[in-house]
């Protein structure tokens, strides 16, 4: 017997939790699948930084009040090049900010979140394929970690499900979209010591791009531009700090032992199609975004907001004119957080093959932003994001 529920969603990630907590709000029933642990979901390291918007969306519809006491606000950043440190301060520029609370941290105020409400929220299940998009009875078949046969049919389907989406062949057919790939990668780590700066530093130096990060009053996360092929045990521990230290000139790091280490490819992708009938794609199903800039997950809650009116008038109301112009509406917001992605990627890392002329320009552009207030709130605008809702 299939289970019955109005939406459908596959991925209990930032996208397909806050969802189904919105749509909760709104009295519309959901059912969540994943494939993974709940574990596995409140434990992987992602990136750090909550656009103002996103913060106000988690706090003020009630999931998460932590984001607020635990999150750091910050109301300022660092860009640092040709030896000298230039603070880009949010809060003259466009009166916003960010704050500092990892994205496991905001999965576990969602899991329970959800899971307070008596939420249908069911781990461990891994969704196969969609079908029946083009029908009003949209279906995602499944299997439990038993290898049992699970059916859900739904008013509506929303593919949650990050980048390698098994919903986007239902919704694009042939996994299509525009596509790019950047030839280096970030070697991140996790570091037992106190953060090295109040604020973030995004450093472009000769030897490529450095940003050093924190976790907590304890722990630091820091990222170096390197290959894409690099293996993350390549590096002694003293390697890895000599790598850091030249890569952040005029800065002294506070070091401390490294408990983890990984490697970020970078991409580029939006899928040509993010709805087909009954179905839609949210979150890295539709898009990728480099790392640079924090924007993955502010994106994804972005496309949320838009996506829960749509589901409200569509569900609620019989109107469809919201859900028909849902990939319009996201696409468009979409388009300008790649573009900012991409520009800050960049702006700030050493392209392979870059002669003198190419970093010589590089650091023009780095000045004219800096020098400038109108390239100062250009980039704490992109950065801080806009209001959502
Ligand atoms: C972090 C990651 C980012 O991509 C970024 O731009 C800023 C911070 C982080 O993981 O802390």
């Amino acid at each position: 017997m299939p289970v019955r529920t109005r939406v459908a969603v596959i991925g209990a990630g930032p996208a397909g939790l806050l969802l189904s907590h919105l749509l909760g709000r709104h009295g519309i029933e959901s059912v969540v699948v994943d494939s993974r642990s709940r574990e596995e979901i409140e434990t992987t390291i992602r990136a750090g930084i909550l656009e103002q918007g996103t913060v106000e969306i988690l706090s003020e519809t009630g999931a998460s009040d932590r984001v607020l006491t635990a999150g750091r606000k910050h109301e300022g950043m660092e860009l640092r090049f040709d030896g000298e440190g230039h603070r880009i301060d949010f809060a003259a520029t466009v009166g916003r900010a960010v704050w500092l609370y990892p994205q496991h941290e905001v999965l576990k105020d969602l899991v329970a979140a959800r899971l307070a409400a008596g939420q249908d929220l069911r781990f461990g299940v891994t969704a196969e394929r969609v079908e029946d998009a083009e029908t009003n009875r949209p279906r995602v078949v499944a299997r439990d970690a038993e290898g049992g046969a699970v059916e859900i049919e739904a008013d509506v389907v929303v593919g949650a499900d990050g980048s390698r989406s098994v919903a986007r062949e239902a919704v694009t057919g042939t996994y299509g979209g525009y596509f790019r790939e950047y030839p280096f990668a970030w070697f991140g780590i996790l570091c037992e010591a106190p953060p090295s700066a109040e604020e973030l530093i995004y450093s472009n130096s000769p030897d490529g791009f450095a940003l050093i990060s924190q976790r907590g009053p304890g722990v630091q996360r820091m990222y170096f531009q390197c290959d894409p092929t690099t293996d993350p045990g390549a590096y002694g521990e003293e390697r890895l700090w000599e790598i850091l230290r030249s890569r952040v000139p005029g800065i002294t790091l506070n070091e401390g032992r490294v408990f983890q280490r990984d490697v970020l490819r970078f991409r580029s992708f939006v899928a040509h199609e993010m709805r087909r009938g009954r179905v839609v794609l949210v979150g890295d199903a539709a898009h990728t975004v480099p790392p640079t800039g924090a924007k993955g997950m502010n994106l994804a809650v972005a496309d949320v907001v838009v996506l829960t009116e749509a589901l409200r008038a569509l569900l609620l109301d019989g109107d469809e004119s919201l859900f028909d112009a849902f990939p319009d509406t996201a696409r468009k917001l979409i388009w300008k957080a790649q573009h900012f992605s991409w520009w800050m990627t960049s702006m700030l890392h050493l392209q392979p093959g870059a002669g003198d002329f190419d970093r010589m320009r590089q650091i023009g552009e780095l000045r004219s932003v800096v020098e400038s207030e109108a390239g100062r709130a250009y980039l704490a605008e992109g950065y801080t994001g806009r209001p959502l809702g």
